[in-house]
């Protein structure tokens, strides 16, 4: 068991430990939008240890000058706090280095760990390494094992900490998730494998923790008695940008239903932990992953849609369909949606639906669940009066514009007794006045401090990967749908509102 270092109350003035932090794929896409920007942030709030060092590592050749002024431009496009500030940018600036190399070459290795022990001498930073895997997932082997090659791995490691991020999907299959996960833990031992889904770190995802569990009038009908369904929706308006090398190999169901959809679904699902220890909260999340029912053969074409978005027109400008996409095929049978009935077989939600779907190209960015109870049992007021009236719905919005919402009905004011459905709303804009942090400067402050808590655990991974493997396994067989089957900043194929109308009448999906 992993003890949690840090009590709840003192999380706010925990600061890491000195660190030296790796970026394998220092020069990618991850690196620029989301790693440099949230380290700068956590510089700027004070957060970051005072000896940190950090080195990125790709192919690309850069001098340490051309790295720093490259995520520079990085951090000012990417940054949530605006404008730059220079001084703190100077000094951060000042620890971020370069290394050239491809995974594949042991000299790589080599020159980092020189790096590293150059940074304990010249940063303080203590031997502690931190080595973040922000790379194509089919590098990841070689990265690793050139790691452990190097006596950089976790496993024997005496001179401080040795941790490992890994970027999702963790795997490509079920099968290949468990030769990842033996060939990390032949270098790192599982309490230092840090596997991210930076849905865990959004302060929106960890609310529903706080809401279930803070509250105690929600708890007594927060089950199959009392919920009619629920809803899991991960909606993007982007398409796949620069990334059809790495989306072709994923879709939709590794790239956001397998991860981050199944999480929130355990969330929403779970027992209330015990504690906030990391290995009760992880226990809890297992045991719903644990518990999804696989769908098999047949059942995965009933319960299971994918589409494929096709050209198209967002925010008034016309996009092209995916198959047009730079490195896409132009036959690609990959999906950009999928939506799926999902059955969490235990006692508390036996014979609920958990609708969970996710697209590239809809009309909107939004990220909700909505959990959808019963309708009341009897409705005293007779049709007319109630016809705007629809069951209660609550809505946890992750994203944007953050917050819940209750939907109940209300009279509408006037002489007789009509009523409609009105929301109950609370917004972090309104109820906050602090930014949120970006879900990525709470987990790399996790890792440095070492708290596993907002991180899957292997057995986690599994289970989702078991839970999603009979859905590639059909697909592989059928043949895909006729793709494209949805037009870009459409709601996704038609398919999936029959797939949620099919269960009851008048289930429908909300829209955002
Ligand atoms: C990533 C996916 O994990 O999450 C992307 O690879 C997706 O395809 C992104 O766009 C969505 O993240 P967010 O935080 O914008 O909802």
């Amino acid at each position: 068991m992993v003890e949690n270092p840090l009590a709840a109350g003192e999380r706010v003035r925990a600061i890491p430990p000195p660190t030296a932090m790796v970026v394998f794929g220092g020069s990618g896409d991850l690196a620029h939008r989301k790693i440099v920007p949230a380290l700068y942030n956590l510089e700027l709030h004070r957060l970051l240890p005072q000896n940190f060092a950090f080195v990125g590592s790709s192919r690309s050749e850069y001098s340490d000058e051309e790295y720093r002024a490259d995520m520079r431009k990085a951090v000012e496009e990417f940054s949530r706090t605006q404008p730059i500030q220079h001084q703190v940018w100077e000094s951060f600036a000042s620890r971020l280095h370069y290394i050239a190399g491809s995974s594949g070459d042991p000299g790589t290795y080599g020159r980092i760990g020189d790096l590293l022990d150059r940074f304990d001498r010249e940063h303080g930073t203590d031997g502690n390494r931190l080595f973040y895997l922000s790379l194509i997932p089919k590098l990841f082997p070689d990265t690793i094992r050139g790691i452990g090659k190097a006596g950089l791995g976790g496993r024997g490691f005496d001179r401080g900490f040795s941790r490992v991020v890994v970027e999702k999907p963790f795997g490509h299959d079920l099968a290949s998730a468990r030769e990842l996960q033996d060939l990390v833990t032949t270098v790192f031992p599982e309490r230092d494998v840090f596997r991210i889904d930076h849905y865990l770190g959004k302060e929106s995802v960890q609310n529903i923790i706080a809401f279930r569990f803070a509250n105690g009038i929600f708890e007594p009908v927060w089950n199959h008695h009392f919920v009619d369904h629920v809803q899991v929706t991960v909606s993007e308006s982007l398409g796949i940008e620069h990334r059809g090398n790495f989306y072709e190999t994923a879709g939709a169901i590794r790239d956001i239903f397998q991860n981050h959809e199944l999480q929130v679904l355990a969330l929403i699902a779970m027992e209330p932990p015990a504690s906030f220890e990391p290995e009760d909260v992880r226990n809890e999340k297992a045991k719903v992953l644990k518990a999804l029912r696989r769908l098999e053969g047949d059942a995965v074409d009933s319960g299971v849609v994918r589409g494929q978005y096709g050209p198209g027109w967002i925010d008034g400008k016309e996009v092209v369909g995916y198959r047009e996409e730079p490195d896409v095929h132009p036959d690609s049978a990959v999906e950009t949606y999928v939506a799926a009935e999902l059955r969490v077989d235990n006692w508390r939600w036996a014979g609920t639906p958990f609708y969970v779907r996710t697209g590239k190209r809809l009309p909107k960015r939004a990220t909700e669940v909505v959990v959808q109870f019963k309708s009341a049992p009897h409705l005293p007021f007779g049709e007319a009066a109630q016809d705007g009236l629809e069951p209660n719905a609550l809505v946890l919005r992750i994203q944007p514009d953050e917050g819940i919402t209750m939907r109940i009905g209300a009279k509408v004011p006037g002489p007789s007794m009509e009523v409609r459905s009105v929301s109950m709303d609370f917004s972090y804009g309104t109820s906050f006045s602090d930014d949120l942090p970006d879900a990525y400067e709470r987990l790399l402050l996790d890792v440095m401090l070492g708290d596993p808590t907002l991180f899957p655990r292997w057995d986690e991974v599994e289970q989702a990967w078991q839970a999603v493997q009979p859905i590639l396994d059909r697909w592989a067989e059928a043949p895909a749908p006729e793709f494209p089957n949805y037009e870009a900043g459409s709601w996704g194929p038609k398919a999936a509102d029959e797939l949620i109308g099919r269960g009851r009448p008048g289930r429908r999906w909300r829209r955002p």
